[in-house]
């Protein structure tokens, strides 16, 4: 790797985001980059320093089998060492460093009354006493308690009580459904759920605790009852303004099991001794959908999850004291959980909902949406603090990295457009965004620690140029350890498929000049006529057209190219769709990809079906694209309305 230098359209890092950079050139990057992997041990070592150990590692900072051939597959970060990772985002900075006062969240609720900001030294008393309600509950280390909240501080609270205390949290994003909720209690095993009364979603009030309650009542008929205690917090929406309960919702309740958050906080002490973990211990399992339907329970641990995120929050979003981060994602998602909980408390960070905001992170759905509006909205309000944009999730178009940088970021600001997985633990493929040239659409190189190679088919890597699947030769600090209980799903899962390499699942191109660019799930890959062509390819071909806000595309087996494009387009405000309109898409597609990629189908989608995160659910798409009316497993759409209006729309014929 060189100092990228390329005929293609770059952007470069502003000067003034160079002066006081932790990475401020691309040569930096390069020399740091080698280091981490020439010799892992001293890089981690130096990172490790940082923080407080109970008990120094003595062994060495990583251990690893990525080879099925050579026995079980293994990773181990600072095995032995003891620590605490509460300890190490809360009392740390407040008591080390003296930062009690500093805010670690501006929290902005849904109505203008509900907000408030937390200085580090409040939620480290927050959290101890939240510690000491667990440990009451009978809670000790090893336990599980699941988590069903919305994004109110307690949520935090919470979960870092978990880990003060060395219970492993199981975040369920409050959006999902009781049976869903239900799976994930049965298979973590539970001992408590975390929940609230109820949350507005725009204007629609949401029962929590009913669905908690329907989903203890489901795990009770699969005979799997290990909850024992539902803590309920009240949400700010159900209080009046001096914080007294009042009752727009009717809760359910039954007092063997179900305790309100209030009551036990009240007295509960504030101060509360960190369990000394093991750094290998786990931290938590989060849950992500598997191609089989079944959600894996990702495990990750302690210390290396503790490195990874702080280091990589640190570097990608060149984190400074006096920053003001704004990630839009739910703490229920990993995103949340690395780059709204633990990545920026152990950096001693200031993260908000609003307000003078330097580093906003986001996903690409959530641009192309505001892409609909126009650049009037924006104009309304001052963006000049911003500095650096992030996305991540899906890949992004080049239309949209434009849109962003020019019309969000007033081309100042670097978009960092980071690759990673909830497996991954944090960022993976990213730029930084003082060191890294960048060419809109690529997420560039791999962050420290990281070495990503591209394979074949035949599990053969290619040299220079090229485009298969992406997997990474060596572990780093934040990858998972294992699936929950079921060590051998994890092994299937990640490594049969090409022996000694982690495989990501997702297709990626490297350019001639080394760049890293995503093309989509390998899932998504489409086959038509022999030709591999990625989803997100044919996407940000449509989406060059003036008329869509977005695109999603799927395969419907076609007799002669085994597979044609069937595409479902949503087109901005005002625009119509008609047979012009189709003509010229498919003309698009030509000229940019090739007679090959020519669509056979274009349907109108006012609305895409999404996951709450605001994933695309091709999986959905593709059932309509063939007619097939049995769809599964819909729990994870956000919207269920979107598929009836889309197959009375569906395209019979080309
Ligand atoms: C996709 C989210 C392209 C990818 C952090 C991955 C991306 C999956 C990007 C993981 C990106 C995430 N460019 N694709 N910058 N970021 N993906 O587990 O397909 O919810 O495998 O973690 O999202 O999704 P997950």
């Amino acid at each position: 790797m060189v100092v990228p230098e390329s005929q293609d359209k770059m952007y470069y890092p502003p000067d003034d985001l160079k002066r006081d950079a932790h990475v401020p050139d691309f040569n930096t990057y390069l020399a740091l980059y080698r280091k981490s992997l020439e010799n892992p041990e001293a890089f981690w070592k130096e990172i490790a320093d940082e923080f407080f150990w109970k008990k120094p590692a003595t062994g060495p900072m990583l251990q690893y089998n990525f080879d099925v051939t050579k026995g079980t597959i293994y990773v181990k970060c600072m095995e032995g060492a003891k620590t605490n990772m509460c300890y190490n985002v809360l009392d740390r900075l407040v008591k080390e460093r003296d930062l009690g006062e500093r805010v670690a969240y501006y929290w902005e609720g849904n109505s203008p009354d509900h907000h408030m900001a937390i200085t580090y030294r409040q939620l480290l008393s927050q959290v101890c006493r939240c510690a000491n309600v667990l440990k009451q509950m009978g809670v000790k280390k090893g336990d599980r308690v699941s988590i069903y909240l919305p994004m109110i501080p307690e949520l935090v609270y919470t979960m870092l009580a978990c880990a003060r205390i060395g219970a492993v949290h199981s975040i369920v994003f409050a959006g999902f459904s009781s049976e869903s909720l239900c799976e994930r209690i049965v298979d973590a095993q539970s001992s408590v759920l975390v929940t609230a009364d109820g949350v507005y979603r725009g204007e629609k009030l949401i029962n929590l605790k009913q669905i908690a309650d329907e989903a203890l009542k489901k795990c009770r008929e699969r005979a799997s009852s290990s909850v024992t205690k539902c803590l309920v917090i009240k949400h700010p929406a159900f209080r009046t303004k001096d914080g007294a309960a009042c009752n727009k919702l009717q809760t359910s309740w039954d007092p063997g099991c179900d305790v309100w958050w209030d009551e036990v906080m009240r007295d509960s002490p504030e101060e509360c001794e960190p369990e000394w973990l093991d750094a290998e211990d786990p931290l938590f399992i989060l849950y992500t959908s598997g191609s089989t339907g079944k959600p894996k329970g990702v495990l990750h641990t302690v210390g290396g999850y503790l490195l990874y995120t702080s280091l990589t929050f640190k570097y990608v979003f060149d984190h400074h004291h006096d920053d003001v981060y704004w990630c839009t994602a739910d703490i229920g998602w990993i995103t949340g959980h690395s780059y709204i909980t633990y990545g920026p408390l152990a950096n001693g960070a200031t993260s908000v909902l609003k307000y003078k905001v330097t580093k906003f992170y986001t996903a690409p759905t959530a641009i192309r949406l505001l892409m609909k509006y126009g650049r009037e909205p924006l104009q309304k309000y001052d963006l000049s603090s911003l500095r650096i944009l992030g996305t991540v999730g899906e890949p992004i178009n080049p239309e949209a990295w434009e849109w962003y940088h020019d019309a969000v970021g007033q081309g100042r600001c670097p978009v960092v457009d980071t690759y990673w997985q909830t497996e991954t633990g944090g960022h993976v493929l990213t730029p930084l965004p003082a060191a890294t040239p960048l060419k809109p659409g690529s997420a560039t190189f791999p962050f420290f620690g990281v070495e990503p190679t591209i394979l074949n088919e035949h599990g053969e890597e290619l040299e220079g140029e090229g485009e298969g699947y992406l997997v990474f030769r060596r572990p780093w600090p934040g990858i998972m350890r294992s699936v929950y209980r079921n060590h051998e799903r994890f092994e299937k899962t990640y490594f049969k498929k090409f022996p000694g390499f982690y495989v990501t699942g997702d297709g990626c191109r490297r350019d001639k000049d080394g760049y890293y660019w995503m093309t989509g799930r390998i899932d998504d890959m489409l086959n038509v006529s022999g030709h591999l062509m990625s989803t997100a390819e044919v996407e940000a071909a449509l989406t060059e057209h003036p008329a869509l806000a977005e695109a999603a595309v799927v395969s419907r087996p076609h007799k002669v190219k085994g597979e044609c494009l069937y595409c479902f387009v949503t087109l901005k405000d005002s625009r119509e769709f008609n047979h012009k309109l189709v003509e010229e898409l498919k003309r698009l597609v030509r000229e940019k990809i090739g007679p090959i990629a020519t669509p056979d189908f274009i349907q109108n989608a006012p609305v895409l079906p999404k996951t709450r995160s605001g994933k695309i659910m091709r999986r959905i798409l593709r059932h309509i694209a063939r007619n097939e009316k049995d769809l599964g497993d819909l729990s994870t759409l956000a919207d269920p309305k979107v598929v009836e209006e889309l197959f009375s729309k569906r395209c019979e014929a080309a």
